[in-house]
């Protein structure tokens, strides 16, 4: 991967002709709603040429892949090749031969982690655990990366509630390959809360994992310009579990749809064809309160939602897509083929969520996101004016404690969505933009889109083992970039 490095490095040596558009020089005061505004997609060229090819119904011809699942073993980092597009083979990432993207690990809470990770790639790589809180030095911290050829086993009881997490390389100026090249996959743990709900299970619990793409042929290649720096990677081939354009037979009957943005920077609106509803009933860190019904749910880079999908009022032959309104594309069919009699019932409540009452906090820290270098500065992304320093921690915190974060991205030109380590949390208030919290950050976090524009305020109790972890991010390029400080809790 010498020739990434050189890519990389070269782009953020180059003049950053492109920091003189016009796009630059507005201010970042809209009032729009981060969904609405798309700014990524109108203000990108390449995106835009893009923005009229509207899928072709019959397109939608590949098989929805379903990721095996597994509750231990090995995870091998390796150049592999899979078929992205049906007819034509990419050359990829994966943690398995012959697949981009890596399998399921389903766990109980309470059961061990246990995972032998074999780094088989020509550059350093580990695995973060993301939103699952293991001790520091199983959580695939950006320091505690395996050289070429190395191995190492991550071992730790899982004690976080029934949700949908998952797991990635973090190696510092390599995450955002690593993961846009294949290496990437989920993680479901389940208890007891969740047995209860009785839902829909087995070949009628789907994992989506959307991910978007520039060129799928002849390899998934991650060369940002500096441009891709500034915005993200973006691409516009949207690729559900590691297949272009794939479709779902179901039946007339209630389907729970496990979702994760895995993309490296793309902002969704996620919403169904045909006027249908949905209702959301979970998000990063396990159930909201109770189902709500929903027509559209944003979802950033690392974010996860829970959805359940009724199809018992569609006719036998229908096509109901799943889009993403800011690009206007549609991203996987389910094509209604079976008559099943719908026997699920939806419960009124999922879970208890006690608020953690701001009083309880013991400090309230502060970090801008407004700061973006201009010209000629080799970082643009920053937290409090600062880039990633391994040997420097930012924040110190009590263990046990509980503290409230704010994030302030009003002067901002850009869509951040931060994420944090270690720790489950939940957002207090946003301010500016959207200016309300939406139904999926209702529950517990660990991933939240600061907008252009916008001010979140996050609770969080820092209950985990004492140690060092990161927050970040999670558009990828700005993480590559240096936008990730240290914390320690002591
Ligand atoms: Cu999913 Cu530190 O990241
Ligand atoms: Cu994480
Ligand atoms: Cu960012």
């Amino acid at each position: 991967m010498k020739r990434k490095d050189f890519l990389y490095r070269l782009s953020l040596g180059t003049p950053p002709l492109l920091l003189g558009s016009p796009l630059l020089l507005h201010c970042g005061c809209e009032k729009e709603s981060v969904a609405q505004q798309n700014p990524r997609n109108t203000e990108n060229p390449e995106i835009r040429d893009n923005e009229n090819i509207q899928a072709v119904e019959d397109e939608f011809k590949t098989l929805l892949p379903i990721p095996k699942e597994i509750n231990g073993g090995n995870l091998n980092a390796q150049y592999t090749s899979a078929k992205i597009r049906s007819g034509t083979s990419t050359r990829v990432l994966g943690y398995q031969k012959n697949e981009c993207l890596g399998p399921t690990l389903s766990l109980k809470k309470g059961a061990i982690l246990d995972i032998k990770f074999s780094n088989r790639l020509d550059e350093n790589s580990n695995i973060h655990w993301h939103g699952l809180t293991p001790p520091p030095e199983m959580d695939g911290h950006p320091k505690d990366t395996l050289s070429p050829g190395k191995e190492f086993r991550y071992q730790f009881r899982v004690n976080n509630r029934a949700g949908t997490y998952w797991y990635h390389p973090h190696p510092i100026h390599h995450t955002a390959a690593q993961v846009y090249e294949g290496l990437a996959g989920l993680i479901f743990i389940r208890d007891t809360v969740e047995q209860e709900v009785n839902l829909p299970k087995e070949d009628r619990e789907i994992p989506l994992i959307i991910q978007d793409k520039r060129n799928i042929e002849p390899s998934l290649d991650h060369t940002p310009n500096h441009y891709d720096v500034m915005w993200g990677y973006l691409g516009d081939h949207m690729v559900i579990n590691g297949v272009y354009q794939p479709y779902l037979p179901v039946k007339t009957t209630t389907y729970r749809l496990r979702v994760l943005n895995g993309s490296n920077a793309r902002i969704y609106d996620l919403a169904l064809s045909n006027d249908l509803t949905f209702f959301l009933i979970g998000s990063d860190c396990g159930f909201l309160e109770r189902p709500f019904e929903l027509r559209s749910i944003t979802l950033a880079p690392g974010e996860r939602v829970d959805l359940l999908v009724n199809f018992s009022k569609q006719k036998i032959s229908t096509s109901v897509f799943l889009m993403d309104k800011n690009s206007q594309q549609k991203l996987i069919k389910f094509l209604v083929k079976e008559a099943q009699e719908d026997a699920f019932i939806l419960p009124a409540e999922l879970l208890k969520i006690e608020k953690i009452a701001p009083e309880t906090a013991v400090k309230t820290r502060s970090f801008s996101l407004s700061n973006q270098s201009m010209m000629g500065m080799r970082q643009i992304h920053r937290i409090n004016h600062k880039v990633y320093d391994p040997d420097r921690v930012d924040e110190v915190v009590k263990s046990k404690s509980v503290e409230i974060w704010e994030f302030d991205n009003t002067h901002g030109r850009f869509d951040h969505p931060m994420h944090l380590h270690g720790v489950q949390f939940q957002i207090l208030e946003r301010k500016g933009g959207r200016n309300r919290l939406i139904p999926s950050e209702t529950a517990y976090k660990d991933t939240f889109l600061v907008g252009r524009g916008e001010m979140v305020k996050i609770i969080i109790p820092f209950d985990n083992e004492k140690g060092r972890y990161v927050f970040h991010c999670h558009t990828l390029e700005h993480e590559n970039d240096g936008m990730m400080l240290q914390y320690e809790i002591t």
